[in-house]
């Protein structure tokens, strides 16, 4: 009881504080999002996410040995093919854009570079629904063959984890099933499980010229009111054979993180998306924000939530300012 008992006696300087720490950020809990687009010759702004870019092929090599000099781990890659059909083909193109890309990248920096791909159909569709469209429905049982072989494709590539996007039942088990007969047992699967129908996509739909063309992605997605769908979730996609399960988007569903990390005691990521990361942008550009000490305030908060690992489009900025201050989370946050 006070006076003996005083909490800011561990409050008084910024070491004191270091040591009583109870979550840090740390480069290693990086995975970047890089997108790649088979249409453009130089690189283009996604202009709701300044600093992020679409980049052509090309671009690509110099783009990863950044990533890799800058001590981020990990990159999730995803591809905007020049041709978009029904049945989203060249998803699953040997020769595809995502395809050629991972190839590309091990070939460049090999280990040194954690290459997971997103794996789903929206960006390679005409419609830009995440799985086969018949009669204005999105059909689940005929889109698993084809995230299987995109899967499968991507492994061949190179591809270290795969990660489906989709939210169609039964798409880890497919997608396992199709990797150990095809040799590719090791490949990790990330998938993203709970997955909610969020309006925080928009920068990313833009980037990734996915919006749907008509309707929307609530029969596939998650109603952002449920939590025990959430969990249900992540039980069958553990079932089906997930290595990692995402929870996305991140900072509305801190909770949700919270409950599967306690839960299933996985290899749990967090997906702070585009909408998050456009946000902050957008306010960054007032008088007097720090952008620094949001971003750091922002990514505690998901692992202090639980997240082992947060997929983010603020790594690189992260990155650099680890390095120029070992400390800089701690007095960034403490402000
Ligand atoms: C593809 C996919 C989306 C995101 C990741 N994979 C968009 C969507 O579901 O519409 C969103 C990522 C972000 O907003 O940063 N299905």
């Amino acid at each position: 009881m006070f006076p003996k008992r005083r909490m800011r006696r561990l409050r008084k300087t910024e070491k004191i504080r270091d040591i009583v720490k109870e979550t840090t950020v740390n480069k290693n809990d990086l995975i970047y999002p890089v997108f790649i687009d088979e249409n453009i010759k130089n690189r283009v702004e996604i202009s709701s996410m300044p600093g992020q870019f679409r980049l052509p092929l090309h671009e690509v090599r110099d783009e990863v040995l950044e990533i890799v000099s800058l001590g981020i781990p990990a990159v999730i890659l995803f591809g905007i093919p020049k041709h978009k059909d029904d049945i989203g083909s060249e998803a699953y193109n040997q020769n595809g854009i995502i395809q050629r890309a991972v190839e590309e990248i091990k070939d460049e920096v090999g280990k040194e570079l954690v290459v997971a791909t997103d794996v789903c159909l929206c960006e390679y569709t005409s419609h830009g629904h995440c799985g086969i469209v018949e009669g204005g429905e999105v059909l689940n049982d005929p889109t698993l063959d084809l995230l299987a072989k995109e899967a499968l494709s991507h492994a061949e590539a190179g591809a270290d984890i795969v990660a489906p996007s989709d939210m169609m039942d039964g798409r880890v088990k497919a997608i396992r099933e199709t990797l150990e007969d095809g040799g590719y047992q090791d490949t990790i699967i990330m998938s993203y499980s709970a997955k909610y129908a969020s309006s925080f996509y928009w920068p990313f739909r833009e980037a990734a010229e996915s919006t749907p063309s008509f309707g929307d992605r609530k029969s596939y997605q998650m109603d952002p009111a449920n939590i025990n769908e959430a969990l249900q979730e992540v039980y069958l996609d553990l079932q089906e054979g997930a290595d990692i399960v995402i929870v996305k988007p991140a900072l509305s569903y801190l909770d949700i993180i919270t409950r599967v990390k306690e839960r299933f005691k996985v290899p749990t990521a967090a997906y702070n998306v585009s909408g998050e990361y456009a946000m902050v942008k957008a306010v960054s550009q007032l008088d007097n924000v720090d952008e620094k000490a949001i971003v750091f305030e922002i990514l505690t908060s998901i692992k202090r939530a639980g997240a082992d690992i947060i997929v983010t489009y603020h790594a690189k900025d992260v990155a650099k300012w680890l390095s120029q201050s070992p400390t800089a989370k701690a007095v960034s946050v403490s402000r």
